[in-house]
């Protein structure tokens, strides 16, 4: 589904994508490890188009992407949960939702998306008409996440959606990234909780220094403490 092969991005001079290649297909979950600063909020950033020093490939469904703007990707299917979650000021949550949505929706859909979406995360129900930045960390990621799923992606790129976040919540939004994937939602996961990103996920990436250094699946991964310890230390 997503094919992204010998990608580089920079900032200014600071070549910080060295050839990445990856793939995730249809109805997985990829997992991209690695240290603080090894790329990976850059490899996702570039994927979505919001890197503009890049070159390399990156294929979705087929069809070459890197060329194109960040929101015509975001039309073919594309979700993205940034790392800074990114809840707009002075909008309720209802608004926050609301820019998620495709420029196409009509009104009525509008409102069953939103209706979809606080099914799935009912704290956001209860607060739908309260200031987003009003909401404790964990809730505003929870809403980052749902603003994704307000376009209806096919593909969802998520960096570190659990950081900062108690372990309850950590465990329903593990447990709707399985429901999500039960409906079909691909997705590519930046995760440093390796442990739990190892048990959701069918294969991983690890990156170090903008290269990708190990590639293997999940359950291989699990059982490779000296892999683990060398790359994945906090
Ligand atoms: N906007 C920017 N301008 C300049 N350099 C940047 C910028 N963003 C990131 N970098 C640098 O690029 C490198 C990779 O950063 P990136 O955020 O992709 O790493 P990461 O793997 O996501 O790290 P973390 O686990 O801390 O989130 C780092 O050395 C960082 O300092
Ligand atoms: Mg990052």
């Amino acid at each position: 589904m997503l094919v992204v092969e010998n990608l580089h991005a920079w900032y200014e001079r600071s070549h910080v994508v060295q050839g990445v290649s990856l793939a995730v297909q249809a109805g997985e979950i990829v997992t991209l490890m690695g240290r603080n600063g090894a790329g990976k909020t850059t490899t996702l950033r570039t994927i979505m188009g919001l890197v503009t020093k890049r070159a390399g490939s990156v294929r979705l469904n087929g069809e070459e992407i890197l060329a194109l703007p960040a929101h015509q990707r975001f039309r073919r299917g594309l979700g993205y949960v940034p790392e800074e979650r990114r809840i707009v000021p002075g909008l309720t949550v209802r608004e926050n939702l609301r820019l998620g949505l495709l420029a196409s929706k009509r009104r009525s859909e509008e409102d069953r998306l939103i209706e979809r979406v606080t099914v799935t995360f009912p704290r956001l129900k209860e607060r739908i008409d309260q200031e987003g930045t009003s909401l404790s960390g964990g809730e505003q990621q929870m809403l980052a996440i749902a603003r994704a799923m307000m376009s209806e992606p096919r593909m969802l790129l998520l960096d570190e959606p659990s950081e900062g976040i108690m372990p309850v919540l950590v465990d329903e939004m593990f447990a709707l990234f399985r429901d999500m994937k039960a409906a079909g939602v691909t997705m590519l996961l930046v995760e440093q909780n390796v442990e739990r990103a190892l048990a959701i996920a069918d294969r991983a990436y690890i990156m170090d220094h903008g290269e990708i250094v190990h590639h293997d699946t999940a359950a291989n991964l699990i059982a490779n403490k000296e892999i683990q310890e060398r790359y994945c230390a906090v």
